[in-house]
C-alpha cells in the first residue's frame, strides 16, 4: 500500500498552518477514485456504502451524487442518511437488534429496506412493519480469516441465520407479510483472502438453488485493502448472472480508508525501556490499533534528523494507548506533524470522549480547498447532557 499522494501531502501542510491538531483529513479525489474502481469491477451492482465507516454528511452527500446508496445499522444512521438526502429505497438497515421502539421510530421516519438477522427479528419486523422490503442475512458458518472481532460469517458469531434455519426464517417473514427481496451475506471485515469470499458465494449459490427465485443477492462488504477485487469481481458477477438476480454490495473500508489520515503533532520523546514519540492523538481519536491490533502506516510531515525507532504514544492514561510500534522515523522537533494513514474508515466514527477528549476536527480536501466537515467538538458541549433541568 502506497504512502500519501504528493498533492494531498502538500495540502496537509496548508491545513497545518490553519488548524490545530489532532484532526482527520480526507481526500475527496481518493474516494471518487475508489467509487470508480468499484463500479469498473462490478458494473451494474448496486453499491450501499457502509456508513459506519465514515458517516460525515459532506461525504455521504458526495456519494449520493455519484449514485451510491447507504447501509446503516441503527436508527440514528437512518436519520443521518435521510438528513443527507437519501430516499427510503436508498437506505438498507441491517443489525441484530431492532427494538419495538426503534421499529416504531422507523414507521414515523419512513421505513428503509431492512435486513433480517434472526427468526425473532423476522417475526418482530413482520409484526411492526408488515409490507416492508427485506433481505434475510445468512450466517454461512465458514472459518473466515480475519481478526476475531471482525469475523461475522463464522458459525459462532452473533450474525445471521445458519443455512439450516433459512427455510424457517423465510416462512416467518412471508407469513408475516414481508416482501423478501433476497438473501444477504457479510463475512466480516478487512478480509484479504479471496477463498473466503469464494466459499461464501458457494453457500449462497446453494441457498438460492434451494429457496429461490429471489430478485436480489447481497454479498455484503469486507474487502480488505490488500484484496485483489478485480480478480474476485467476475466470480460475484457470474454468480448473480447464473441466479438471474441483481447484485448488491456493502463496502465500507474499501471506499474511504485510504482517503483519510489522522494528523497529529509530536510534543517530545521519552525513554523507558522503549523509545517513545509523544503525540497529541491517541485511543480517544483512533481506536483501531488498540482494539484490533490494526497497523496503520505513519508518514512524517517534516524533514527531521537521523532516523530512530519509536513507539507512537498518545496522551491517555493507559499503557495500550500506542498508535504504532517500532516505527523508524527521522528524529522530529517539538511541534512536528505526522500523518497516520488508512484512517478514513472507522477512525472518527469510532472515536470517543474518553478522558473528556473532544471529538476531533474533520476536513475534506476538495482538490482546491479545505472544507470543514465537522468542527472540533467544544469541551462545553461535553457537559450538556449533565445539566440538570433545574
Ligand atoms: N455490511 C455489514 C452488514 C457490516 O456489518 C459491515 C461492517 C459492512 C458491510 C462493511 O464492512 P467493510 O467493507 O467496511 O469491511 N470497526 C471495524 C470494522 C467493523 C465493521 C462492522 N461492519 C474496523 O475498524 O476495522
Amino acid at each position: 500500500m502506497s504512502g500519501l499522494n504528493p498533492h494531498f501531502k502538500a495540502a496537509l501542510q496548508s491545513a497545518l498552518e490553519r488548524y490545530e491538531t489532532p484532526f482527520y483529513a480526507y481526500d475527496l479525489a481518493s474516494i471518487q477514485a475508489r467509487v470508480g474502481a468499484l463500479r469498473a469491477a462490478f458494473p451494474k451492482a448496486e453499491v450501499f456504502f457502509a456508513m459506519k465507516a465514515n458517516p460525515r454528511l459532506g461525504i455521504l452527500r458526495r456519494l449520493l451524487g455519484w449514485g451510491v446508496f447507504l447501509e446503516a445499522v441503527s436508527v440514528g444512521e437512518v436519520r443521518r442518511a435521510y438528513a443527507a438526502g437519501f430516499k427510503r429505497t436508498e437506505v438498507l438497515l441491517n443489525g441484530p437488534v431492532k427494538t419495538p421502539a426503534a421499529l416504531a421510530e422507523l414507521k414515523e421516519l419512513g421505513v428503509p429496506l431492512l435486513g433480517l438477522d434472526s427468526l425473532a427479528d423476522a417475526e418482530r419486523v413482520a409484526r411492526h412493519l408488515p409490507g416492508s422490503h427485506v433481505l434475510l442475512r445468512v450466517n454461512p458458518d465458514l472459518p473466515v480469516v480475519t481478526h476475531d472481532h471482525l469475523a461475522t460469517g463464522r458459525g459462532e458469531s452473533k450474525f445471521g441465520v445458519l443455512p439450516q434455519d433459512v427455510g424457517q426464517a423465510l416462512e416467518i417473514a412471508r407469513a408475516g407479510g414481508l416482501d423478501v427481496l433476497g438473501l444477504h451475506v457479510h463475512l466480516g471485515s478487512a478480509l484479504e483472502h479471496p477463498e473466503d469470499f469464494r466459499a461464501g458465494y458457494a453457500v449462497m449459490e446453494r441457498l438460492y438453488q434451494e429457496y429461490g427465485p429471489f430478485e436480489v443477492l447481497n454479498l455484503g462488504g469486507g474487502f480488505g485493502l490488500g484484496l485483489d477485487l478485480a480478480a474476485l469481481a467476475p466470480e460475484a458477477l457470474g454468480l448473480a448472472e447464473r441466479l438471474g438476480v441483481e447484485l448488491w454490495l456493502e463496502p465500507g473500508r474499501y471506499l474511504v480508508a485510504e482517503a483519510g489520515v489522522l494528523v497529529t503533532r509530536t510534543w517530545g520523546t521519552k525513554q523507558t525501556r522503549r523509545n517513545f514519540l509523544l503525540v497529541d492523538a491517541g485511543m480517544s481519536h483512533l481506536l483501531r490499533p488498540m482494539l484490533y491490533g490494526a497497523e496503520h502506516p505513519v508518514e512524517p510531515l517534516y524533514a527531521g534528523g537521523a532516523p530512530q525507532t519509536f513507539d507512537l504514544a498518545g496522551p491517555a492514561c493507559e499503557s495500550g494507548d500506542i498508535l504504532a510500534r517500532g516505527l523508524t522515523l527521522p528524529t522530529p522537533q517539538e511541534g512536528d506533524a505526522l500523518a497516520i494513514l488508512q484512517a478514513g474508515a472507522y477512525g472518527s466514527s469510532m472515536s470517543s470522549n474518553y478522558l473528556d477528549t473532544p471529538r476531533p476536527l474533520e476536513l475534506l480536501w476538495t482538490g482546491e480547498e479545505w472544507e470543514v466537515l465537522r468542527q472540533r467538538q467544544s469541551w462545553e458541549s461535553l457537559l450538556l447532557e449533565e445539566q440538570s433541568e433545574g
